[in-house]
């Protein structure tokens, strides 16, 4: 064999071992791309060889050609191999790395919940909603003639004094502007927006001249409303006991008491078996002894109010009631003052009762 022949062949050798070596050592695919150039590359070694062909005699070429060629084949294939074991391996690193365990129970309860008073709101809106009643809101910067005209309150009318309201300064032509001190005005609106029949409950905030351990200047209530031909007393009774037994979870006796409310005729206020001891217990702390609750105020619609709501009183009538959210709240999640609602203490809520 010619020396140039015999050279070749050794270069073969040559380029072989550093091949496999280069390989071996690629742990990257960077490193193995660095390999495929250095080799098999345009410029790669390989290729030179392949080049340096046609130097050799024209019976020595096919042989070598075939070794080279051959060489080349293998060359690519383990290449490609390396490549593919390679890439399962980062599979399965990162798979390792970032396997989430869906099997693994949640983190517990995320912070934060409604506020109990809005616990409370939600839940009796829900009980009403089952009993055929649609939400209605109305705004808190009520204007005097919803908040008391047209509740059957002129200017003179002394029931004003008994809510003491927060006017809006310098708003006088045609009745000032007002933080209104309750829920009503939302009926006079409703009726004047749905017309009859109608059930609504509206809840929402209300505001008063009033600060301590049972008022806050500024809370919450919740209207009903319902106006119909021939609504009788019996079913105002009937849905104020179905509203406050679902609301606490039992059934609770009621007691309704003859009060006054201009917009009501007749006017009862509403009171339920104490929820703590029911009536039971003498030195009781929520009913303070006397085994009742004061829990809201209700009647038959005035025709006043009907009329002003713009709806004929001779055809239909309805009942209404107020009930004092914060209150119910406050019976219900076992609170005694009504101020800690309102103030940054979130101690005393995750401590469940008084602190
Ligand atoms: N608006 C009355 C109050 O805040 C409650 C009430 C509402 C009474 C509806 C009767 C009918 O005191």
């Amino acid at each position: 064999m010619n020396p140039v022949a015999e050279s070749i062949k050794e270069q073969i050798k040559g380029v072989r071992t550093a091949f496999e070596e280069a390989l071996a050592s690629a742990s990257q695919t960077e490193a193995l791309e660095e390999a495929r150039v250095r080799f098999t590359g345009k410029k790669g070694e390989l290729t030179s060889l392949l080049r340096s062909l046609g130097k050799l005699s024209s019976e020595e070429r096919p042989a070598v050609g075939q070794e080279l060629n051959a060489l080349r084949d293998e060359m690519e294939q383990k290449l490609e191999a390396r490549k593919v074991q390679l890439r399962d391996a980062e599979n399965e690193r990162l798979e390792a790395e970032e396997r989430i365990d869906v099997t693994l129970p949640p983190r517990g309860r995320p912070a934060g919940a409604f506020h109990p008073v809005f616990q409370t709101l939600h839940e009796l809106v829900n009980i009403m909603q089952g009993l055929g009643y649609s939400v209605a809101l109305g705004p808190e910067k009520e204007e005097e003639h919803y908040n008391f005209d047209c509740l059957n309150m002129p200017s003179w009318h002394p029931a004003r004094d008994m809510q003491d309201t927060f006017y809006f300064p310098g708003e006088g032509q045609g009745g000032r502007s007002l933080l209104r001190t309750h829920t009503s005005p939302v009926q006079v609106r409703s009726m004047l927006k749905y017309g009859a029949p109608l059930r609504i409950v509206c809840p929402g905030k209300t505001y008063r001249r009033d600060n301590d351990p049972t008022h806050s200047p500024m809370f919450h209530q919740m209207e009903g409303l319902m106006i119909d031909k021939d609504v009788s007393f019996s079913v105002l009774k009937g849905t104020i006991s179905e509203m406050t037994s679902a609301f606490f979870g039992r059934p609770l006796k009621n007691r309704f008491r003859a009060s006054y409310f201009p917009f009501t005729e007749p006017s009862m206020e509403l009171d339920i078996e104490c929820v703590e001891c029911s009536g039971r217990n003498p030195h009781c702390r929520v009913c303070k002894g006397t085994g009742w609750l004061e829990v809201g105020g209700m009647g038959m619609v005035h025709p006043a109010v009907i009329r002003a709501g713009g709806i004929d009183p001779d055809v239909y009538n309805g009942f209404a009631f107020g009930f004092g959210l914060d209150r119910m709240a406050m019976l219900k999640y076992g609170i005694s003052d009504l101020r800690l609602f309102f103030d940054g203490n979130v101690s005393y809520f995750l401590s469940g009762r008084d602190a």
